[in-house]
């Protein structure tokens, strides 16, 4: 059975993300179930992070995005390219990091908790696959250390089932 190691929000960010991707490893060791692998994934991120309020996967469906497996709130199911902070993330095939989502325009307020946002892209050569999201209700919860850390987090997830 996985041990879901919940003292690692103790640790300074870097040894965190150390710990995250070790853990995540772990996790998916074995298994190529891309939804198992993602809800997984969804669970770990939710439960190891402080201050997030909703973790999860959005899946790219016959050019949008629709809702995946997550931890948190019920969320919006079909988002558009350029639509939300995640559809942000799609248009610009890159992470999109939101201290303030009320100053962010067209942001989709899925759970009106929810302050701050980090959005990943899942690109497998060149494709798009889905996008990572990550709520908090705090302002300025992620930084560019986040984004560092669940990019190399992602590239762990899609090893796990591409
Ligand atoms: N806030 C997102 C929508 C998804 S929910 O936060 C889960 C957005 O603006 O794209």
């Amino acid at each position: 059975m996985f041990q879901l190691d919940e003292s690692l929000t103790a640790l300074d960010k870097t040894s965190f993300y150390k710990e995250l991707h070790v853990q995540t490893e772990h996790l998916l060791y074995g298994e190529r179930d891309m939804i198992a692998n993602l809800a997984n994934v969804a669970s770990l991120l939710y439960h190891s992070f402080s201050e997030v309020n909703w973790a999860g996967f959005y899946l790219w469906k016959e050019n949008e995005l629709v809702l995946g497996p997550f931890n948190g709130k019920p969320a919006c199911v079909r988002i558009a390219s350029g639509r939300g902070v995640c559809g942000a993330a799609v248009e610009r095939r890159a992470t999109v990091v939101v201290e303030d989502v009320e100053a962010f325009p067209g942001h989709i307020a899925c759970d009106s908790a929810s302050r701050s946002e980090i959005v990943i892209p899942l690109l497998h050569n060149g494709a798009l696959l889905g996008v990572l999201d990550i709520d908090s209700p705090v302002h300025s919860r992620f930084d560019n250390d986040d984004k560092q850390g669940l990019e190399r987090l992602v590239e762990i997830v899609l090893a796990s089932f591409v």
